[in-house]
């Protein structure tokens, strides 16, 4: 395990404040000395973590960790189970960078609600998967496949992912007014429709807010919002289909449940 570049809360960060993205890939470099045998197959990630807060990594992240890969002759697992197939406006998010990367995973909006996930390598790795067989009890369910060569149909006849860049686009403008004016919210973020608001006490020291999260979840979820439960961040991930219009209605019942939290707390 290395650590990630989160913007926020830099663990390398330059004399200026700004993140280091060239220390995390030293920090990989030293790692994979000093605690391997050198001989590294694979770098697994998730390059939008999902769970992990939606925590999106600075623009020149990724391009420096594929180059830095190949250097070293590993491969670029990439798990996008949550984050693939058009949450983030994009088939492979790795190509928000222009990155591609060897092997890819996709899970949830692959079969839109259908059990099935797919393991995706480069085409030039498609002999070393024939000579060791690879199968499953329910690898190839015909039923499976079926749901998710609809699912990408609907994603390209609906054009999807222009509706999650679009609607995306216009939750991230009302997030980013909501974190001027709010005390609370020490920073919005969030690629398409993979969001997140974390709760601070306080800008300065970013202590976070676990109580204000739990009680805005609380909150919005009685006025109507179904959504995740959360801890200081707020995590949205709402279905690929959703308007403007709806969109902004749920960002209504946040914002409103977060000044009555901040009101509450006497901020
Ligand atoms: C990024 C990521 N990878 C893997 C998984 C696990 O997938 P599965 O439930 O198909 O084992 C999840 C599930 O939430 C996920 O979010």
């Amino acid at each position: 395990m290395v650590p990630r570049p989160n913007p926020y809360r830099p663990l390398f960060a330059k004399a200026g404040g700004a993140i280091d993205t060239d220390r995390y890939i030293a920090f990989c470099d030293e790692f994979i000395r000093e605690s391997t045998a050198g001989n590294v197959a694979a770098f697994v990630l998730e390059p939008a973590q999902g769970w992990g807060g939606s925590v999106f990594p600075p623009d020149d992240f990724f391009p420096k960790l594929k180059a830095y890969c190949e250097k070293k002759k590993i491969l670029l697992f990439s798990d996008e189970v949550l984050a693939g197939m058009g949450r983030t406006g994009e088939w492979v998010t790795l190509s928000h960078w222009n990155v591609l990367p060897d092997i890819v995973t996709f899970g949830k909006s692959f079969g839109n609600g259908f059990p099935v996930t797919a393991m995706v390598v480069r085409e030039e790795y498609g002999d070393a998967l024939n000579k060791i067989s690879a199968s499953s009890s329910y690898g190839g369910n015909p039923m499976a496949c079926a749901a998710a060569l609809a699912s990408i149909e609907v994603i390209e006849q609906e054009n999807i992912l222009e509706n999650v860049r679009r609607v995306g686009a216009a939750f991230v403008r009302r997030m980013n007014r909501m974190e001027e004016t709010h005390p609370i919210i020490g920073d919005a973020r969030g690629k398409g429709f993979l969001l997140g608001i974390e709760l601070v006490k306080d800008k300065k020291t970013k202590e976070p807010f676990n109580e204000a999260g739990k009680l805005v979840y609380q909150k919005a979820f009685r006025k109507g919002l179904a959504w995740i439960p959360a801890g200081h961040i707020l995590r949205m991930s709402p279905p690929l289909i959703m308007d403007e219009e709806y969109a902004m209605k749920g960002m209504d019942i946040i914002e409103e449940s977060i000044a009555e939290v901040e009101k509450e707390y006497g901020y």
